[in-house]
């Protein structure tokens, strides 16, 4: 299925019998992806470390976790902490990835990577070089519906893949966990410090799939972008894939009159794989909004057509953060490579840049030639 130059090997892991995690940032999102370390048996949450006052301590007694600092360095001196998970504003991924790597440990870290690809391989190449593991916690690749798409595909379902819709709408939730979220989560996301809005601190899981399910790099983007209130960024885009018969499209709107059913944020998503002998539709993620099973598959071969649906699957969006915590375990515990290291969250990073520059531009773009970063028009800087 075309070539593979996303399945860069990850460095070979120290292999650890039972990795003692510290976790970065008890901020809006660390509560789903904690949830897999704490609930996986090979592995221990250690300390937690947040400089917002009492913040750290809350989330060490709600979790159960012994020890909890407000300066990073304290965490990354505690010798009892064997790997770390970052949840800490993108901007600062930088800076505590590389501070992390210098301590010695091994570091999973949340999307987007880094605010410019430098900086990216800079983390890279550092954590090479201490031969620690550095990988992207990515939760979209752990979606269990979006997994058993992918297995259907490579099992030869929908025949050779043509093509990937991947629809994304952001709406009104009234969800306990919208509700609950602290607004100082928000503001770093919509200012300089940020290098583009919604389509780069979202989206950037939906370039994460666009490469991960044709395990393969797209060459050529098109794209329209909008603004619209807040950071959001209406956008129609089309990818062209190293193989010249996949084309992809992404679509990304903003009904912010329009309520849909979610347990987190008020967003969802549908996806639509189309093979020549066939169709896959992944017709939910972050949220609810259709009454359908979460994956359908439609084989039409001559002289038999079937479609089969998968209601029973954990169509929870909270289980790829769960399962993507669990896949650190593997990578520390096992060897196994992690599911998004970070030469491909890297590649992720020049897609989400590609699209800005193509909108920016209104030209087609190659992401592999992006190198540092692409700010969408009108953003401020
Ligand atoms: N996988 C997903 O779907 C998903 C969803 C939301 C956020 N995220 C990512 O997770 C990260 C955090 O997002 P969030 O929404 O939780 O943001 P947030 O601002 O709510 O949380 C960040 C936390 O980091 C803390 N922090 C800042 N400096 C620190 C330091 N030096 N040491 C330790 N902690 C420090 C802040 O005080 C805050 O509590 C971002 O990179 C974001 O893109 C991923």
């Amino acid at each position: 299925m075309g070539s593979s130059s996303l399945t860069a090997m990850a460095p070979t892991p120290a292999l650890i019998t039972r990795p003692r995690i510290g976790i970065v940032g008890a901020g809006n999102i660390a509560s789903l992806n904690v949830a897999g370390y704490l609930e996986d048996p090979r592995c221990d949450v250690v300390a937690v470390c947040d400089p917002k006052e009492g913040r750290a301590a809350e989330a060490a007694r709600a979790w159960g976790v012994d020890r909890s600092y407000t300066d990073l360095a304290d965490l990354l001196a505690d010798p009892e902490v064997d790997a770390v998970e970052i949840l800490t504003p993108t901007f600062l991924h930088h800076d505590h990835v590389l501070a992390a790597v210098e301590a010695g440990k091994h570091v999973s870290c949340q999307k987007p990577l880094a605010n410019t690809v430098t900086e990216a391989r800079a983390m890279a190449a550092a954590a090479d070089e201490a031969g620690v593991v550095l990988r992207v916690s990515e939760c979209f690749r752990h979606y269990p519906p979006l997994e058993l798409a992918k297995q259907l595909l490579a099992e030869g379902a929908i025949g050779r893949p043509t093509q990937i819709r991947l629809r994304t709408v952001v709406g009104q939730t009234d969800s306990e966990f919208q509700n609950g979220l602290e607004i100082d989560g928000y503001l770093w996301r919509m200012t300089e410090t940020s290098p583009g809005g919604h389509l780069f601190d979202d989206m950037i899981h939906k370039y994460a799939v666009a490469l991960w399910m044709f395990d393969q790099d797209i060459v050529s983007v098109q794209a329209a972008v909008r603004r619209r209130d807040h950071y959001f960024e209406p956008c129609a885009a089309i990818f062209a894939y190293e193989d010249p018969s996949i084309l992809g499209t992404m679509d990304v709107s903003y009904a912010p009159a329009m309520w849909l059913r979610s347990d987190y944020y008020g967003a969802d998503e549908f996806f639509e794989i189309q093979g020549d002998e066939g169709f896959l539709w992944v017709t939910r993620c972050t949220g609810q909004m259709l009454d359908l099973p979460a994956v359908v598959l439609y084989e039409g071969r001559q002289g038999k057509q079937t479609t089969t649906s998968f209601p029973h699957i954990d169509a929870d969006w909270g289980a790829g953060f769960r399962r993507a915590s669990s896949n650190f375990i593997d990578t520390l515990v096992d060897g196994v490579p992690p599911e998004m290291s970070a030469t491909e969250a890297i590649k992720a990073l020049q897609l989400c840049f590609a699209v800005y520059e193509a909108g920016n531009t209104r030209q087609a773009i190659d992401p592999r030639q992006i190198t540092h970063s692409v700010v969408p028009d009108g953003w401020p800087q």
